[in-house]
């Protein structure tokens, strides 16, 4: 047989051999199969710096991909110098600015797509480069002694309890197989200020050389001073003491002079009302913190921030859920996936009868009139099950919709407990969650929450059964989807631990407060002051939605009642 085939041939048979070798070589180590499942463990023979390279990639991309040709080449300008050159193009500023809030809705899709790919590599990215974060070392009558009386804290609860496992209190256990075995926890909503301070001493990228950080944090519990005073003690001066002690503190030490504060961020985990007593009189409430000239400058972190004032930013309450592992995460967003709900909507919490304008009662009455489409959980004193995690989270899973309208302020804890159960929030005004956790939320509310208005409510224009039973099928069981797919952006894992692929809101928010210190450096930098640039009345509209324009909304933003507010 050999003989028969002719010499020229041959050779083309051993050039294909060769080809088909080369070939096979070139597909084999030049082509990224990481992609493909079943393929990992090749991408796992490449160094780390081959994963960041990657993700950097998508990062350019993306944030290049929002921008026409035009402006194209000044972003990938702009982000390469940065770091080493003064930006000298104003007109570029000029639309830098107009292109902030999409660049921002950008790096939202680009943080999800970087988390799938940290998912895929199984670990979050590990350079601090622009993330080192400096912590003050307080005097400790600011924290720590604070929880040591922690008896003398709230007029009517031991807080101390509250303060067990680093302020995620104690254990919840799993009653009746509600729960997971792990991670869950009885956990006071005024703890976030412990559980976040607990959290920073954990974070990869701490640094004890303030030169080199981007943002420093004052771990002071405002929250758990002011506390103590609110309705004990009817001196101002008393009430006032340890926010002017702080910032005198603050502004004696070097770090304050490098941006004049505005590099400095804290935690106050109560509402921002608690903190901007606008009169000087014995009786009027709160301590003035937020009102301080220093605290214009700082950025301060809290569970409801004002609409209508620029140096305070929403974030969220905490719930029950702390998990120590991403495992429990997906474990819990799938429990609630498969969750029976047999009621159309629920609403728990108490009526306000001294608020004029409280459109609670009708929500009560409308609540009751609906019979068994609607669970009411009324909260009418201490001692009930309006405090007890199991039936709160028993009702809301066994819901379709939560009603979250507004109380003694526009926020309510029971916003989150509503998402974490899988239940999609119903708010009747925009400042109760839209204009408040930027960084944690989508800005496209409708794809994961109903808004009715709360003047439709008091003047009896709707009815709630109505407008929540037309909603379709398909379009409730899509926006279910979206809000299991925010639980992780909404509670903060178990300072004790560190979840490996997921981000969860303390994360995001260090996220946005790094972003935010950023540009403010770069503007002081470039002798800008984006602060004069919109009405501090405004402040909601700029930061929603980047822009002060008349806006569908600004009717619920009118400040009626500025003894409240
Ligand atoms: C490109 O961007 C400029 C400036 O933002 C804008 O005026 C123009 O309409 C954009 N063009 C297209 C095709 O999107
Ligand atoms: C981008 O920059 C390149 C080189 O600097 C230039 O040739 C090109 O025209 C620019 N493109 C636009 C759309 O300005
Ligand atoms: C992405 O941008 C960074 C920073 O400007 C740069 O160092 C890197 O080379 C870019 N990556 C790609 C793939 O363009
Ligand atoms: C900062 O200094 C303290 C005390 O010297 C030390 O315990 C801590 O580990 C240092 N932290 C970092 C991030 O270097
Ligand atoms: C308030 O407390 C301060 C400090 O304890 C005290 O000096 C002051 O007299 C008090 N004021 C009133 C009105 O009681
Ligand atoms: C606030 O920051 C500005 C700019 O850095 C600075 O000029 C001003 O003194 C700061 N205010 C206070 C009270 O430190
Ligand atoms: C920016 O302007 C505001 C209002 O005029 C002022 O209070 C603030 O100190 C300015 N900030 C800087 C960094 O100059």
């Amino acid at each position: 047989m050999d003989h028969s085939i002719p010499a020229r041939s041959r050779k083309k048979i051993w050039l294909g051999f060769f080809i088909l070798f080369v070939s096979w070589y070139l597909l084999l180590y030049l082509i990224d199969w990481s992609p493909l499942p079943g393929f990992a463990s090749v991408s796992h023979h490449q160094p780390n710096s081959v994963v960041y390279l990657g993700s950097d990639y998508s990062q350019n991309v993306s944030l290049m991909s929002h921008v026409n040709d035009t402006s194209k080449n000044a972003t990938v300008y702009a982000e390469k110098e940065e770091k080493s050159v003064k930006i000298s193009s104003t007109e570029f500023e000029g639309l830098r600015n107009e292109l902030e809030p999409k660049v921002q809705q950008d790096d939202d899709k680009y943080a999800e797509k970087d988390q799938e790919k940290r998912a895929k590599s199984g670990r979050k990215s590990n350079s601090c480069t622009g993330r080192y974060i400096y912590v003050h070392d307080l005097p400790s009558k600011f924290n720590n002694d604070l929880l040591k009386q922690c008896k003398l804290l709230n007029k009517w609860t031991d807080m101390c309890q509250y303060f067990l496992n680093m302020g995620l209190g104690p254990a919840l256990g799993n009653p009746q197989r509600m729960f997971l075995s792990k991670g869950w926890f009885v956990t006071d909503q005024f703890s976030l200020e412990v559980i976040f301070h607990n959290r920073m001493k954990q974070y990869e990228c701490l640094t004890n050389d303030s030169t080199r950080a981007t943002a420093i944090y004052v771990p002071y519990y405002a929250g758990l001073d002011i506390a103590r005073h609110l309705w004990d003690s009817h001196n101002i001066s008393v009430r006032d003491s340890d926010a002017l002690d702080l910032v005198k503190w603050l502004r004696e030490k070097p770090e304050w002079n490098a941006m004049g504060g505005m590099d400095h961020f804290l935690v106050a985990g109560r509402i921002t009302w608690d903190f901007r007593r606008v009169i000087d009189e014995d009786n009027a409430w709160g301590n003035k913190l937020m009102l301080l000239s220093e605290s214009q400058n700082m950025t301060i972190l809290t569970i409801e921030s004002s609409p209508w004032n620029k140096n305070d930013f929403g974030i969220p309450y905490p719930t029950y859920f702390h998990p120590s592992s991403d495992d429990q995460v997906f474990q819990w967003q799938n429990k609630m996936r498969q969750q029976k709900r047999r009621t159309l909507f629920t609403f728990a919490g108490a009526p306000r009868p001294n608020i004029e304008d409280s459109i609670r009662s009708e929500i009560m009455e409308q609540c009751t009139a609906s019979r068994r489409k609607c669970r009411l959980l009324e909260c009418k004193n201490g001692r009930n099950k309006c405090i007890k995690p199991v039936h709160i989270m028993k009702m809301f899973q066994n819901s379709i919709f939560c009603l979250q309208p507004p109380g003694d302020s526009f926020t309510r804890r029971s916003t989150f407990d509503s998402i974490l159960a899988g239940c999609i929030p119903v708010f009747f005004s925009p400042a109760s969650a839209y204009v408040q956790y930027l960084w944690n939320l989508p800005t496209d509310y409708t794809t994961y929450s109903i808004l009715i208005p709360e003047d439709d409510v008091k003047q009896k224009n709707v009815r709630i059964e109505h407008v929540l039973s037309r909603i379709p099928r398909k379009k409730v069981s899509e926006m279910r989807e979206e809000v299991i797919k925010l639980i992780p952006k909404v509670i903060y894992a178990d300072p004790r631990a560190r979840l490996k692929t997921v981000e969860d809101a303390f994360d995001l928010t260090i996220k946005g407060v790094l972003e935010r210190v950023e540009k403010l450096r770069r503007e002081i930098r470039e002798g800008r002051n984006s602060s004069i640039d919109f009405d501090q009345e405004n402040s909601w509209k700029y930061y929603t939605f980047g822009t002060t324009q008349e806006h569908e909304w600004d009717h619920f933003f009118l400040r009626t009642n500025r003894a409240r507010y």
